[in-house]
């Protein structure tokens, strides 16, 4: 906020505070001198040039609706925001764990959910992520990633009081839900879109609509395609609209225009609306694609980070316990803007997903060598403190392939010729594999794009008969969970994988997979499985056990927190993949199916004048290590 503008900064404070009771005042004057110059400073570059007009009285309007949800904040989020604020690493520690899951898939309802909480605390669970659950298109969509509402809880799932019950629980629980936040595109059947559909001007101008093709071919020569079997092209013809509107995704998905503000306050209101209603850390789904530029790919536009660096300071000054993370499936280089950079480092996005760690892993696994790995691992910028990855292992997603193009090309390999055996072996098509997954969206012209399946099914767990290979299928799983919980970040359950569930095969879901393979990923909770977790022995158990006992030795070892130290020792075997963090702890992996022997004195330029020992047995390390087909050993020292 430039010091020229006294008038209109005065003028602004009055706006946030009229909106406030006495007693939340001071607290907001707080805030206000702290963030209203990034608040200020990206919107004037998003929409105060050549003097637009009215600029300062919406700005006015948008600080009082910061106001009016500050005042409507719930006292026990309030005390939650100022212990937040006191303790910012509170989500970087080591007894942090993420679970995903779909609302129904998993309990039925958000008050199966609740009920559910005290199996989300066995697993050792503190944050939540309930997959779309705000009032959805009816019919098709895209697993509700189509929103109808903002306000309003799809009635199938049940009722904002059942938000409010369930987010109270998992507070009480020490777990903090996130939501999904579905900020590039509404659905069809929004009332903005309606209103748009009605002629109303004021939403038409929501969306990107255009009265022919010659600019929606200008664009899409430089767009790449989301789906590009199932839902080709960026734009989709309207009628009643009198053209083409963009969507990026379905053709039911219509991209928000945010080059008009009133869609950014209207968006900022929405967040804060849920932000008040207990959800504590927001997926900013797609984010990469906020922002539309001729002659370029549509993609991380500078104007993106704008936008979320102004999410970020609005959430700053009305609910600044929450955190954001970035959905952005991109290259790993192209990550470290959404943590914000230059002057906003540290003012954007807390979290975003490590997805080329997460696809990398699967390539080492295919291919019995972690060279892809190394590089994304020795790629892997510094961030900003206060800040983390979202390490995982599969999502309700397929796992994108393109993330990983600047690896290979580093490696001097073409795209295609590395990774189309890699998606071939996990849809199971290569002699030998073990895995049971499926290729999505792939073709004669585009062999390799994104693959499908469950964990289990992937490792081959789900065809496992011989105790041999369920053994081995058991160890890699063991592996990719320990890769994604040593890392150094925030990791995530997929549910169903802590008990080893597989695709999706049922009757009654193939519908959905028949036009769209991502629901592979997607069953229901297989409850026989989930009531045998308890039955020693039960192949639901053994999983169970297995991924329990990670998180478990993880939580007592501080150098595995998020801001600590990450460095990867190079060895001379490729299917190895070395990773110490700190001084006190080293992870060896082995992604290749003949065992393994690493002398200690082998391991780079670690100290090794202090005993090791084994985290999971607390046996001292022999000088060799030894290491069966897939597994792994956590090595610790004491200070
Ligand atoms: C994100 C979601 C995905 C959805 C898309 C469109 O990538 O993870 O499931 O299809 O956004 O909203």
């Amino acid at each position: 906020m430039k010091p020229e503008h006294p008038d209109l900064l005065a003028a602004l404070r009055r706006s946030l505070l009229s909106a406030l009771p006495m007693d939340r005042q001071a607290l907001a004057e707080v805030r206000f001198d702290r963030h209203v110059g990034a608040l200020v400073g990206t919107l004037q570059a998003l929409y105060g040039k050549d003097d637009a007009t009215g600029f300062d009285g919406w700005l006015g309007e948008l600080l009082q609706t910061i106001g009016q949800c500050l005042a409507a904040r719930p006292a026990e989020l309030l005390a939650l925001d100022e212990d937040r604020l006191a303790h910012p690493d509170w989500f970087l520690q080591s007894r942090m764990l993420g679970y995903c899951a779909y609302v129904d898939r998993f309990a039925g309802t958000l008050d199966g959910v609740r009920q559910r909480v005290p199996y989300l605390r066995e697993l050792g669970v503190t944050y939540l992520h309930l997959l779309p659950f705000l009032k959805m298109q009816a019919g098709d969509n895209d697993g509700g990633f189509a929103v109808a509402s903002f306000e309003a809880i799809e009635p199938r799932l049940g009722t904002m009081a059942d938000l409010d019950a369930l987010t109270a629980q998992l507070r009480a629980s020490g777990i903090s839900l996130c939501g999904d936040f579905v900020l590039n595109h509404v659905a069809s059947d929004h009332p903005w879109a309606q209103a748009a559909l009605r002629g109303e001007a004021r939403y038409r101008d929501y969306f990107h609509v255009f009265p022919d093709r010659s600019l929606p071919d200008a664009y899409e020569a430089q767009l790449s395609q989301v789906f590009p079997e199932v839902a080709p092209g960026n734009f989709t013809a309207v009628p009643a609209l009198g053209g083409w509107v963009w969507s990026t995704f379905y053709p039911y998905q219509w991209d928000l225009n945010y080059g008009n503000r009133a869609v950014f306050a209207d968006i900022a209101k929405a967040l804060l609306g849920l932000a008040n209603h207990g959800v504590e850390v927001f997926r900013l789904d797609s984010s990469p694609f906020l922002w539309k530029r001729p002659g370029t790919s549509c993609v991380n536009q500078p104007e993106v980070h704008l936008i979320l660096q102004a999410l970020r300071a609005v959430i700053e000054l009305a609910a600044p316990g929450v955190l954001l993370k970035a959905e952005a499936i991109v290259p790993t280089a192209e990550l470290p803007p959404y943590f914000g950079s230059g002057e906003a480092r540290g003012h954007e996005c807390h979290l975003a997903y490590h997805s080329s760690l997460m696809a990398a892993g699967w390539a080492a696994l295919a291919e019995q060598r972690t060279d892809l790995l190394a590089r994304v691992i020795d790629g892997t910028p510094e961030l900003p403190s206060s800040a983390t990855w979202l390490t995982y292992v599969r999502c309700h997603d397929d796992i994108v392939w393109s993330t990983l193009k600047p690896e290979i090309a580093a490696g001097g390999e073409s795209f295609s010729q590395r990774l189309t055996p890699v998606s071939r072996f996990l849809a199971g098509e290569v002699d030998g594999s073990f895995a049971r997954g499926q290729a999505f969206q792939t073709s004669a012209e585009v062999p390799v794009f994104g693959s499908n399946g469950m964990t289990a099914a992937l490792t081959g767990l789900s065809t496992a008969t011989t105790a041999d290979e369920i053994v081995h299928a058991e160890r890699r799983i063991r592996l990719l969970y320990a890769l994604a919980l040593s890392f150094g970040g925030l990791p995530l359950i997929y549910m169903g994988d802590e008990l080893g569930q597989g695709n999706d095969e049922s009757d009654a879901h193939a519908a959905l997979r028949d036009a769209d393979g991502r629901w592979l990923q997607r069953p229901l909770l297989d409850t026989a499985r989930w009531i045998a977790r308890d039955r020693p022995g039960s192949p639901s158990a053994r999983i169970h056990a297995l991924l329990r006992e990670l998180v478990q030795v993880r939580k007592q070892l501080p150098m595995l927190a998020a801001d600590q130290p990450r460095r990867r020792l190079t060895t001379a075997d490729p299917a190895l993949l070395v990773l110490a963090r700190g001084d006190a702890f080293v992870a060896v992996m082995n992604f290749s199916a003949l065992p393994k022997t690493l002398p200690l004195s082998a391991l780079g330029d670690i100290d090794n004048s202090a005993p090791w020992s084994d985290a999971f047995t607390g046996q001292a390390a022999t000088a060799a290590l030894s290491l069966a087909p897939w597994d792994l050993c956590w090595l610790v020292r004491q200070p």
